[in-house]
């Protein structure tokens, strides 16, 4: 992937955005430290004007949890999305967006409560959503950034990358094994325009405007599962807030904690 290749697509991401959201810049960078990191450290400076911020390399990328993110440049996409929003309720953003890029990619990507993206069963890419100071009011305007990475070609098997892997000793997948010859660039200008829309929307309705298209593409419906604080259950899909159900015991749980991880058994 060449800087020059995604900068390419810049001009017709812009085009296609700016005029559902004025102010709308595209900026790429070779380098940068990640692409979170950097819109964040803008949004504490003051409201986020909407940009795009796509990076060819991240030399300190960031996953949920305060895992590292790695990505190889040319094999992986990795950008980040701020503006400023002001939902009623912020709660399934994530969810939301992972429906919109999942429905973007391929019909066989599915998702993996809350932020993963699946391939046959092993991780595509991943999500980390960051909002910047505390809101006074339930719907007063925050800055957000939606962080996005995406494998492009199957990552090598390094330590690092197996990391962030789905499950232990399963590989990650990347998009080229069912879009053969797929560039980032392209990804990005088919990924974009969409997840502009479908965060808007979701500023609007809320997640439950999404619920519906999740489980069509819900990974984990109806499979064991284990969460990180020891439960066990049974995945029965998400509430319209975003939240997971859990059948444990006959009973249905809400898993709504950004610090629960879930694993299929
Ligand atoms: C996860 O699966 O844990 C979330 C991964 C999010 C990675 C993307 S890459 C672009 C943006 N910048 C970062 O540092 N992280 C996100």
């Amino acid at each position: 992937m060449q800087t020059a290749s995604l900068g390419g697509s810049a001009e017709a991401i812009w085009q296609a955005v700016v005029p559902a959201l004025p102010g709308f810049t595209v900026e790429i960078v070779p380098e940068i430290d990640s692409t979170n990191t950097e819109l964040m450290r803008r949004a504490r400076l003051g409201p986020l004007d909407p940009v795009l911020l796509v990076a060819e390399q991240q030399t300190a990328g960031r996953g949920r949890l305060g895992r590292g993110w790695y990505s190889q440049a040319g094999q992986s996409l990795t950008f980040s999305l701020g503006l400023t929003l002001a939902p009623f309720n912020w709660s399934g953003l994530s969810l939301a967006v992972g429906v919109s890029l999942a429905e973007q990619l391929h019909a066989d990507v599915r998702l993996k409560w809350p932020n993963d993206l699946w391939l046959q069963g092993r991780k595509l890419g991943g999500i980390l959503v960051e909002t910047a100071g505390q809101a006074d009011t339930a719907n007063a305007p925050r800055s957000v950034v939606i962080g996005v990475g995406i494998n492009v070609a199957r990552p090598a098997e390094t330590a690092t990358q197996a990391a962030q892997a789905t499950l232990p000793g399963v590989p990650p997948a990347g998009m080229a094994e069912v879009d053969m010859g797929v560039t980032a660039a392209e990804l990005l200008a088919r990924v974009v325009p969409a997840l502009v829309t479908d965060v808007q929307l979701f500023a609007q309705n809320g997640f439950a405007a999404f619920a519906q298209r999740f489980a069509q593409r819900d990974a984990l419906r109806e499979r064991a599962v284990t969460l990180s604080d020891g439960r066990t259950g049974t995945a029965c899909g998400v509430a319209d807030d975003g939240a997971l159900r859990v059948l444990v015991d006959g009973q249905v749980q809400r898993v709504d904690s950004n610090e629960v991880s879930v694993r299929p058994c």
